[in-house]
């Protein structure tokens, strides 16, 4: 006999283990999910289930039979066959337009600088854990261009980069659209690599090193016309990645760009996010779905979320996506730009620490 509430059980059972807010209906996506991938990555990617919810909540299955972990792929029970068949829950249906995958965008006046950024990226400096790094596909990197130039946010303008392993500032300076880009980046590599991409390629992209955790100094407040960053994921890294880039920014109608994840962030954190900009005066103009995709990154054995991670196998593609935010400022938005209060990259629902 299954009972009517197995669902919200084993939801409530996670909830009370990880305190990430979870609910019957995450439950029915992963029952979902695993009716068209024995991949845990893939779970992720199919459900928008965070990470530790989804390992947490697949374990339960597993200890109540529903689903079998077994060595490096989670399959169904007859069990979970029955469960799915009561509850009705379907297979997950995805499908984005084939030409630009959902994001949108057109490639086509881009083609030239795809190709020069495919040939530069080679040689890029690997991503690295110490500061929650993963870089996006350079079809992405370069769609970020488009998408910018599509809103008129970067032609004759000045864009602020915070954080760049995407190396976004390359491909915007390849594009010779904006006036001039400025990189605001902690690691070091990678503040020489563009320094020395710039220099080789006469590009008007110069960057500096930069901790998020202090205050945007002077030369840099109020001076952008548009900024992108893509933060790590704890409410406190939200809060400061997009506060500096606001503090950047010149003034009202001026431009921000983010991506934010399901797989790090419950629709809770969504909330709080939202709720934050609104309360900065700024409004979210656009968000696209899975827009960006990263690359899956090198250090990926020794992140939480392979700890966490029910079975132990390396993703076999790309699975971790986010959707990109764009953003834009009210007359009296507020440039919060005070220094950071709490540890960036670690909380409950991070993963790729
Ligand atoms: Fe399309």
């Amino acid at each position: 006999m299954i009972g009517e509430n197995i669902l919200e059980n084993i939801a409530e059972i996670v909830r009370e283990k990880t305190r990430i807010p979870v609910y019957g209906v995450d439950v029915r996506r992963i029952l979902s999910a695993l009716q068209v991938t024995d991949d845990f990555w893939e779970i992720i990617f199919y459900s928008e289930v965070t990470v530790p919810a989804a390992s947490e909540i697949l374990k339960e299955l597993d200890r109540k039979g529903i689903v079998k972990l077994s060595g490096d792929v989670i399959v169904i029970t007859e069990k979970g066959y029955e469960i799915i068949k009561k509850f009705e829950i379907p297979k997950p249906y995805y499908k984005k337009c084939p030409t630009c995958s959902g994001r949108g965008i057109s490639l086509e006046d881009f083609e030239e600088v795809l190709r020069e950024f495919k040939k530069i990226a080679q040689n890029r400096p690997e991503a690295i854990q110490q500061y929650d790094q993963g870089y996006v596909l350079p079809e992405v990197t370069v769609s970020r261009v488009a998408l910018m130039a599509n809103k008129m946010d970067l032609q004759n303008k000045r864009l602020l980069v915070i954080g760049d392993d995407d190396l976004t500032s390359i491909a915007a300076g390849l594009s010779n659209l904006p006036k001039e880009v400025v990189v605001l980046e902690i690691d070091e590599r990678l503040v020489n690599f563009i320094n020395k991409i710039s220099e080789e390629y006469g590009l008007k992209v110069n960057a500096e090193i930069y901790d998020i955790r202090n205050p945007l100094p002077e030369r840099h407040y109020a001076k952008y016309d548009t900024f992108i960053t893509d933060p790590s994921e704890t409410r406190e890294a939200l809060r400061l990645f997009i506060s500096r880039g606001i503090s950047g920014l010149h003034g009202p109608r001026c431009a921000g760009y983010f991506g934010i994840t399901r797989a790090e962030a419950s629709l809770e954190k969504w909330y709080y996010l939202q709720k934050m900009l609104l309360d900065m005066r700024v409004v979210i103009t656009d968000m696209i779905h899975n827009f960006n995709i990263y690359v899956n990154w090198g250090y990926a054995e020794k992140t939480r979320a392979m700890q966490v991670a029910p079975v132990k196998k390396a993703p076999k593609r790309e699975w971790y996506t986010s959707t990109m935010y764009r953003i834009e400022t009210l007359e009296g938005f507020v440039r919060y730009n005070e220094p950071a209060k709490e540890d960036i990259y670690e909380d409950e629902e991070s993963s790729t620490v």
